[in-house]
């Protein structure tokens, strides 16, 4: 496989979806045939699992809703991240299975290394070039997620306590696997963000 895999990971707000514009244009203006995509959501099957898991009223059991994610990747990957990656294209991700790592695993019910396993099984393995972390505390982020003054979905509504757990398990994972990640810090201009990003990803080429 000879394309480029980059996601980027954060809490609910940090302004993930911007930075993938912004490197998506640089990249594209360098020539790169550049795809961007999310998850969950990135395909249609995976727009009826995000409603689900992002909008269904009650409770969804945590390992239920562990594999609704792990589903939509599996399709995800198979279907649209693979062939763009063997056709030798840019892949630019707005969330992947470190969000279900942190996210899942921040509820205390499981295992960070048995959700891992499951998207290792669900995508045959497909790890990131390099994975990018918009770093920002929770109460930061809700600041922000407040002025974009539109309704909440079932995390976003989670206590504050969960959202800083979902941060320290990002933390925690770039710590363990530093030559994956970028971690940078949210709070600065998004221009300067884009920089670093831009930096980061040059030296991988
Ligand atoms: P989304 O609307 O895409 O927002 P953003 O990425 O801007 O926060 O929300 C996706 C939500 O799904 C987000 O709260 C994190 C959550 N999520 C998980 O809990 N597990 C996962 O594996 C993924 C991919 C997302």
């Amino acid at each position: 496989m000879s394309g480029l895999f980059i996601t980027f990971e954060g809490g609910d707000g940090v302004g993930k979806s911007t930075q993938v514009r912004l490197l998506a244009d640089h990249l594209a203006s360098q020539g790169h045939t550049v795809v961007t995509t999310r998850e969950p959501g990135g395909t249609q099957l995976g727009q009826e699992i995000r409603n689900i898991v992002l909008h269904h009223r009650g409770d969804i059991a945590p390992r239920a809703e562990a594999l609704l994610y792990a589903a939509d990747r599996a399709h995800h990957v198979s279907t649209l991240v693979r062939p763009a990656l063997e056709r030798g294209e840019v892949v630019l991700q707005d969330r992947y299975f470190d969000s279900s790592i942190a996210y899942q695993g921040a509820g205390r019910i499981l295992d960070g290394d048995e959700i891992k396993n499951i998207s290792l099984w669900a995508t045959g393995d497909l790890i990131p070039d390099l994975t990018i972390l918009l770093d920002l505390d929770p109460a930061a982020a809700r600041v922000r997620l407040d002025a974009d003054d539109k309704v909440f979905d079932r995390l976003e509504n989670e206590k504050q306590e969960f959202h800083a757990r979902v941060r320290e398990g990002f933390l925690a994972l770039a710590a363990a696997e530093p030559h994956r990640w970028l971690v940078l810090d949210a709070r600065a201009p998004r221009e300067e963000i884009a920089a670093a990003i831009q930096i980061r990803v040059g030296s991988l080429r």
